[in-house]
């Protein structure tokens, strides 16, 4: 185009997007991009280690096999497959998740409080539609999964993270800041939480805490919001036993295909208490109308006719490994006042430098080292600046994670010496 034209072109775009700014709803406001996206996207340049987004490792799918899957699919049940389908999902789907939950001990199960949704994050944010107006709160763990802060955030949520140790959420913490809330005339929703293998800290609710957790919750009339798309990814193959199991009236559950087949096909679901299913269920399908046919019929191909039960087992092995390459090489070269977080399964490991370091500068030091990470500050509601950081060693090989921490070493050595006085390192 010629220069002219284009300025002309730039021009009436820039007039048109002042015009049309008030159009924008008070939610708008409150959509960002997530900072796990834009490193997402940093991690993309040649010669980068990414220890940032938690990609599952899908090499070791039989894909060839799934090709032709896909293929018979199409020949033979095409009409099916590629028309609209329920808005619940299939029968066969959600006969099979009521199955994958069983793995995990939830056996009571009934395929009809079951809606498959376009992956858990959909069910978030159907959540967030559905039980949320402007200025109620959702409580979540600090810190806490950053695409459930964005939906919830675009709902103009107050989000109000909870201590967490070791052990996961602290029940005290958790009475104490209910406590507060109330007494302070908010109208508090839900409690979102990951139990099982926190994204992003790699922590786990102890068995004990769960029903402790829950109890906490109904006493108060908050329903929990139980997020476990990495639940049977502990490495021992041990999983613990979900909240939902003993609280079917007080726990929404949300499961996921995306961490034990492929994200790609954008499917997982939500068991939902009776008394809430209708609500919840037509909101599904109001955004979605229904779930991917196609999709839908591959996942149930592959979970019947594919040993996965042996490729989890092989994901499991695979995933500890990288884990144990990554405490090794943070135990090699990370220097004294870093400490990080050692998970039983799942994707991540958590590192928290001194008070007073924010880890968010270090990110473009990391990048011209050749090394990205998350950091902290994304996955708190809160705009303060954190001294923590996510590595992820789901989709990066042993010798590519000892190598990544070893460029990050460095970065991280630098600011805990300029740690502020009275943050002594
Ligand atoms: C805790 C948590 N919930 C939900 C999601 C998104 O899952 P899905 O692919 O099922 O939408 C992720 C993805 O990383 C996650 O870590």
């Amino acid at each position: 185009m010629e220069l002219a034209a284009e300025t002309e072109v730039a021009l009436e775009r820039a007039e048109a997007a002042h015009r049309h700014e008030q159009l924008f709803s008070q939610r708008a406001h409150h959509i960002k991009q997530s900072a796990v996206r834009d490193v997402f996207d940093i991690s993309i340049r040649p010669g980068l280690i990414s220890l940032a987004g938690g990609s599952p490792y899908l090499r070791s799918l039989p894909l060839d096999d799934l090709a032709a899957t896909v293929a018979d699919l199409i020949r033979g049940h095409g009409l099916e497959a590629l028309q609209y389908g329920g808005g619940r999902g299939t029968d066969e789907l959600r006969r099979l998740a009521c199955e994958i939950m069983a793995e995990e001990g939830i056996t009571d199960a009934d395929p009809e409080d079951i809606v498959i949704t376009t992956g858990s994050q959909a069910a978030q944010d159907v959540a967030g539609k559905v039980f949320c107006d402007p200025g109620d709160v959702v409580l979540c763990e600090d810190p806490t999964y950053v695409g459930a802060l964005n939906s919830f955030e675009a709902y103009q949520v107050d989000l109000q993270p909870v201590e967490t140790d070791a052990e996961g959420l602290v029940p005290e913490r958790l009475a104490e800041r209910i406590r507060e809330l109330e007494a302070a005339g908010r109208r508090i929703k839900l409690l979102y939480t990951i139990p099982s293998f926190n994204n992003p800290s790699g922590i786990t609710m102890t068995a004990g805490r769960r029903q402790q957790v829950v109890d906490i919750c109904r006493d108060h009339g908050i329903l929990v919001l139980e997020d476990n798309p990495y639940g049977l990814l502990r490495f021992d193959g041990r999983p613990l036993v979900p909240m939902r199991a003993g609280n079917p009236d007080d726990v929404l559950y949300l499961g996921s295909f995306s961490k034990i087949f492929a994200p790609g096909v954008r499917l997982g679901w939500a068991l939902v208490p009776r008394h809430l299913f209708r609500r919840f269920y037509l909101a599904c399908e109001a955004v979605v109308l229904c779930p991917s046919p196609l999709n839908q019929m591959l996942v149930t191909a592959y979970f019947r006719d594919y040993d996965w039960r042996a490729q989890l087992r092989a994901s499991r092995a695979l995933y500890a490994e990288r884990c144990s390459a990554m405490l090794a090489a943070l135990g090699e070269h990370m220097p004294e006042g870093v400490s990080w977080t050692e998970p039983d399964g799942g994707f991540f490991v958590w590192l928290t430098l001194p008070e007073g370091v924010d880890t968010y500068p270090l990110l473009t030091q990391a990048v011209e080292a050749g090394v990205v990470f998350v950091p902290g500050a994304a996955f708190t509601p809160s705009d303060e600046p954190a001294s923590t950081l996510r590595l992820a060693f789901s989709g990066v090989s042993p010798e590519d994670i000892a190598e990544g921490v070893r460029r990050l070493a460095p970065i991280i050595r630098r600011a805990v010496e300029a740690a502020p006085p009275g943050h002594p390192a």
